[in-house]
């Protein structure tokens, strides 16, 4: 069963078709080759893996999501007429994939890791399938800051944490923990580097995109809206309370959501911030 709490709804999409190597992997751009067969791991629309298959262009590039709507959209948005050693099929990583062991010379992942139950046993499989010498790329979003801090935004960032983290996935706040899960996996940590991006969404249109992609996210009839109805979450504090009080989102809740993010868009100094971590491992 998918533990893929977002669904792939046209707000969820918005954001992950935004996506693209140049802003979510040059940490990885440096060492990739012409010739380099990649896999990308929960590739979702695909348009980070297209922009593989445009640099490795004598090589192979393969992109993998367990979720045939998605794969289909992907293949359908990348043909081969345009792309022709790029191909998507449907597999989900923690079953094993079908590939023989040491078929990549790169193995890349985005924001998958996040949302997915056992974090350690997919790098397992991303070792497996890596050729020695191969590099593991990975990139997951950790924490975010939003300026101002109005309380429906905090909240609104507890409730989708709480969400990936209803699945059994770790949620955010554990990416952190990225080079200490590849450790895990079998990955040697002298042969590992650590580094991190900051993304940072601040101009007015920047602000819109942003907070209109959240805000279709809370539509009662989208499954992430729907989860997120009924989850346990510390509430916003009213001035001058020291503790949070947990109590299940409703309606109450979602309005307060809404109501920050609208006021949100029209602030002119703010901004959102998102820390992304992200780890080079050599096989
Ligand atoms: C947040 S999206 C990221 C998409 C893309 N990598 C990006 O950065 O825009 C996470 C994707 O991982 C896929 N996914 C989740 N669990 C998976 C699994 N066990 N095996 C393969 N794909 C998985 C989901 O279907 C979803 O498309």
């Amino acid at each position: 069963m998918s533990s893929y709490t977002m669904a792939h709804t046209q707000s969820v999409l918005s954001s992950h078709k935004s996506r693209t190597i140049h802003n979510s992997a040059t940490f990885l751009i440096p060492h990739l080759r012409p010739t380099d067969h990649v896999l990308d791991i929960g590739c979702g629309p695909g348009t980070i893996t297209a922009g593989f298959a445009e640099e490795c262009n004598q090589g192979r590039v393969v992109g993998v999501d367990q979720a045939q709507s998605v794969i289909d959209d992907a293949s359908t948005a990348h043909p081969h007429s345009k792309y022709p050693i790029l191909d998507f099929q449907t597999g989900d990583v923690l079953a094993g994939l079908p590939f023989a062991d040491g078929s990549f010379d790169v193995i890349y992942t985005s924001q998958t890791l996040i949302h997915i139950p056992d974090p350690v046993k997919a790098i397992k499989e991303a070792y497996r399938l890596l050729k020695s010498g191969g590099i593991l790329a990975m990139r997951e979003a950790d924490s975010t800051a939003w300026y101002p801090r109005l309380p429906g935004l905090d909240f609104y960032a507890r409730a989708l944490d709480a969400m990936v983290r209803s699945s059994g996935a770790p949620g955010f706040h554990e990416c952190r923990a990225l080079h200490a899960w590849a450790r895990q996996a079998g990955f040697d940590r002298s042969k590992m580097k650590l580094g991190g991006s900051v993304q940072i969404y601040a101009s007015p249109e920047e602000r819109e995109w942003w907070a209109q992609g959240l805000l279709g996210r809370l539509d009662p009839d989208s499954q992430g809206g729907k989860t997120m109805r009924g989850l346990t979450v510390a509430w916003p504090l009213a001035e001058g309370e020291k503790t949070a009080e947990e109590k299940v989102v409703g309606e109450d809740g979602i309005e307060i959501m809404e109501r920050d993010l609208k006021r949100w868009i029209d602030e002119e100094d703010g901004s959102f911030a998102v820390y992304q971590v992200e780890v080079l491992c050599w096989k």
